[in-house]
């Protein structure tokens, strides 16, 4: 038994053109997917972690900071679609690794795209949860008390005596879009259309309004003097310079996580080789120029001081309610649609989730409950509601600023390994079919593995410490379990 058994590709080909039972309805389009795409990418990256990325570590330069982040996904962008482009089946980089690198490096993917999906469903829950909130104080309602909206390891910045207990909103949205997921992915996907047009809507009304309204004061000096932050939570980061830079890159990578999910319904797209890349990079560069733009206005409109004290949750709400008088039903529009807008992300990540194991438990790395499909809605059923309860402990008892690292961390691993592997699959299998090449390879996959790589380096080493005891727990679990199981192992 070898660790670097590979799934023949011919196979994988010939199981994304399989029809009939137990497999996945052919429905989406490139427009679909383009859609799918930017429902997954704008989301709490923007409207949450932004806030937390000037605040703990680069000021405004966090605008930077974004486009390292955007260079680096475009780098890895372009080789996901190549891989997704030439396997075009369900189960995004896991896929693509079992049939390059070999089972052990799948796993790892696989396992690491557990970080990316559904550790990344439970920080935009969270996020969810702080804009929730002020929904319930805009109609009247009153907010939630702060211990059941807030994990045990947050302190109410006014009252440090008073800490949180529990996540319940949190908990709550990712109970409602489990059910909603389980009912099917056509149902979902139009639902995501209409929420994808308000979403680009809010943050083109808050870029072109905002605009007028940015102090200069707040832009100087653009790149902060290097120095060292504490955050609420207790954790030293690098603020300002080039590391603040790198580190702010990390959190707001954030906001990219998403354009690869298209790539996990490959199996679900109407012609695959042609539509894949389309979605992906169509998606990754309309959202580039947002988040720019976005970024610019608003470190332009409050401060830093804001950002981290109680303009930290909700931020972009408390920014336009404090800085742009006339404009609260802007505020009011963005805490409303922004809940709608999160919703989308969490449902294509939970998506993406459920569609990765459904990959993993086909081939025995995990076990067959994982892709047990519905026989009437087919959709993986009992994974979405197993993973329901994985993403609900994560969301109500750890912070956002863990949960969305963590989230980050894992994914730029993930997109590393995706680099090497199609840099692999170009030597040792040159003679497969590929519909979308990425240009001037190796080139392009060594930019993304530097570009990716300098951002885990900026993360920071509470963030290594955690993606490296997730990985060992992978370990376990891969020489316990999967090793035995996997349906290579008899061959
Ligand atoms: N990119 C997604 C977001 O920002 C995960 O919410």
């Amino acid at each position: 038994m070898s660790l670097t058994r590979t799934k023949p590709i011919d196979q994988l080909i010939a199981e994304g053109a399989a029809t009939g039972e137990g497999t996945l309805k052919r429905t989406l389009g490139p427009g679909a997917l383009v859609a799918l795409g930017i429902g997954a990418i704008i989301g709490a990256g923007l409207f949450v972690r932004t806030a937390a990325a000037i605040a703990d570590r680069a000021g405004p330069s966090v605008v930077l900071a974004f486009v390292v982040a955007g260079i680096g996904c475009a780098f890895a962008g372009l080789c996901y679609a190549e891989f997704a482009s030439m396997i075009p089946i369900a189960g995004s980089a896991y896929t693509y690794s079992y049939a390059t690198m070999g089972e052990l490096m799948a796993w790892i993917i696989g396992w690491d795209l557990v970080l990316e999906y559904a550790v990344g469903a439970a920080t935009v829950a969270i996020a969810w949860s702080e804009y929730f909130n002020r929904v319930l104080h805009l109609v009247g309602i009153g907010a939630i008390p702060y211990q059941w909206c807030h994990s045990p390891l947050e302190r109410m910045h006014d009252n440090p005596s008073v800490h949180g207990i529990m996540n319940l909103p949190a908990i709550g949205i990712l109970l409602v879009l489990t059910a909603l997921l389980v009912r099917g992915t056509q149902e979902s996907a139009w639902v995501n259309n209409i929420i994808v047009i308000t979403k680009v809507t809010i943050v083109l009304m808050v870029i072109v309004l905002g605009w007028g309204f940015i102090n200069p004061a707040n832009h100087t000096p653009f790149i902060p003097e290097a120095t060292q932050y504490v955050t609420p939570t207790g954790i030293t980061h690098h603020y300002g310079g080039i590391m603040g830079i790198l580190g702010a890159a990390g959190v707001v990578f954030f906001a990219f996580i998403g354009f690869d999910a298209v790539s996990t319904t490959a199996q679900e797209a109407k012609n695959p080789k042609r539509d894949m890349p389309i979605g992906i990079l169509g998606s990754l560069a309309i959202c580039t120029v947002l988040y720019v733009l976005f970024s610019y206005v608003l470190s332009g409109i409050a401060t830093v001081q804001d950002f981290r004290t109680v303009g930290r949750e909700a931020s972009v709400a408390y920014a336009i309610t404090k800085y742009m008088p006339g404009y609260a039903w802007l505020s009011n529009f963005v805490t409303f649609a922004i809940l709608a807008g999160f919703s989308s992300v969490i449902l294509v990540m939970l998506l993406g989730q459920s569609r990765v194991f459904y990959s993993m438990s086909h081939d025995g790395l995990v076990p067959k409950v994982f892709s047990e499909v519905h026989p009437r809605f087919k959709t993986p059923y009992k994974s979405n509601w197993l993973f329901f309860f994985f993403t609900a402990i994560f969301a109500a008892f750890l912070p956002e600023d863990i949960v969305g690292e963590m989230t980050s961390i894992g994914t730029l691993f993930a997109f590393i390994l995706v680099c090497i592997g199609v840099w692999i699959m170009r030597v040792k299998r040159p003679d497969i079919p590929r519909a979308f090449k990425a240009p001037v390879l190796p080139v392009t996959a060594i930019l993304g593995i530097v570009v990716c790589l300098s951002m885990i380096y900026g993360l920071g080493w509470t963030n290594w410490a955690r993606l490296i005891v997730w990985l060992l727990i992978g370990f376990i679990i891969y020489f316990g379990y999967s090793r035995k199981h996997s349906l290579l192992a008899g061959r």
